[in-house]
């Protein structure tokens, strides 16, 4: 195939993939996730204004203390100060915090709803945070180890793989991989490399799409998560390996050969790259020339990611032009420029830019490797 042949093949696969995204939409009530979202991040901002009053010291509570000085304040291990600015931030924007002349007044912080109110698991969370903040757990320790309270995982799982607009981008993701399947042989089976796929909820949509010689390298910087994925995916039959990968490291650092993948997935997780130019980069040097980047993203820092996520592997540690505002999630365009830079060419949001999944903050973007 011609370069130009290639680029139009790539672009039929994008319009077939987001017809099929459309027509799977209309099985979704967009209604209801727009109200499921509101919920949950007004839900989010009660327990975030709920543990940041019991993290207040009394002094914070009686001046007001400049986003600096209440960061400074706090009880916590330095690794959380940018999402304690976060925090802050958005919920003065929501009205919870007050702002004053020269910083914030935490005494209105006092007056947040009655624990329980919109969420069965206020409690529950808001304990977990204050541990994992204060650093007296890892909050791995809540999902893997002793620790994790009986109604976690189900927490976890209606998260990731019971959340329907996950299962409707998994399902777009797996139209346009089985596209790039069945561009492939037995003799050149597709190969695919996952990063940061953590508990396998993308992987365990794409594994039934793939032809039997295909080979898939499911990564994680996390041990606790390939251990588990090795148990969950124990019968696969296609070459399905496990490695750990960081993708703050070079891919030979990782042991892995440039130019050696179709396609790079990632779901949920790019955000946590420390430079995400420098780690776009990378991820470009594992794909052989037209081979694509496809990745699940969240796109809006709403408040619903501020909690569980925010304290997740990852999540605040980026060290690049981020900083700036704290805010963790690009935008689409944001993206799109992001990409370019790092020389991805012919950039593609799924569903696409009008579409209700953006707004509420959730995208697939697509990119090529040029050639
Ligand atoms: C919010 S979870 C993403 C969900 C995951 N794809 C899944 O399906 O469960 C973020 C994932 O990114 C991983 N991660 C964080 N930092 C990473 C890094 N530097 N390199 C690779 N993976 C990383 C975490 O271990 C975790 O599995």
């Amino acid at each position: 195939m011609t370069a130009d042949a290639r680029l139009e093949d790539y672009f039929s696969q994008i319009a077939d993939t987001r017809a099929f995204a459309h027509e799977a939409a209309k099985r979704l009530d967009l209604d209801h996730l727009r109200i499921v979202a509101h919920h949950a991040d007004r839900s989010t901002l009660d327990i975030v204004a709920n543990v940041l009053w019991s993290l207040c010291p009394a002094q914070a509570r009686t001046v007001h203390p400049s986003l600096d000085q209440l960061v400074s304040s706090l009880p916590i291990i330095p690794q959380y100060d940018k999402l304690m600015r976060r925090w802050i931030l958005d919920l003065a924007d929501a009205g919870l915090l007050e702002r004053r002349e020269h910083g914030f007044d935490c005494a209105s912080l006092a007056s947040r709803p009655a624990p329980g109110a919109d969420n069965p698991h206020f409690e529950g969370i808001s304990t977990i945070l204050l541990d994992v903040l204060r650093g007296r757990h890892h909050i791995l320790e809540y999902v893997f180890g002793s620790l994790r309270p009986p109604w976690f995982a189900a927490y976890t799982a209606a998260s990731y793989d019971a959340d329907p607009v996950f299962a409707y981008q998994h399902s777009i993701v797996a139209r346009l991989v089985a596209h790039l399947a069945a561009r492939t042989t037995p003799d050149r089976p597709i190969r695919i490399v996952e990063i940061g796929a953590g508990m396998g909820g993308l992987t365990a949509r794409l594994l039934p799409v793939l032809p039997a010689a295909s080979h898939y390298l499911y990564t994680d910087v996390t041990r606790g998560f390939i251990d588990q994925a090795q148990a969950r995916f124990a019968d696969v039959t296609i070459d399905l390996r496990f490695a750990l990968y960081d993708m703050n490291r070079s891919p030979a650092e990782n042991g892995l050969s440039l130019g050696a993948f179709d396609a790079v997935v990632a779901f949920d997780v790019l955000h946590c790259a420390r430079h995400l130019g420098r780690t776009l980069a990378w991820l470009r040097s594992l794909l052989r020339p037209g081979g694509l980047l496809i990745n699940e993203q969240l796109t809006r820092n709403r408040p619903g990611h501020l909690i569980i996520p925010g304290v997740m592997p990852g999540f605040t540690d980026f060290e690049d032009e981020r900083l700036a505002h704290c805010r963790t999630l690009l935008t689409p365009d944001e993206w799109r420029s992001k990409l370019a830079e790092t020389g991805f060419a012919d950039a593609c949001l799924l569903p696409d830019d009008a579409d209700l999944l953006n707004e509420l903050g959730h995208g697939i973007i697509i990119a090529r490797n040029p050639g």
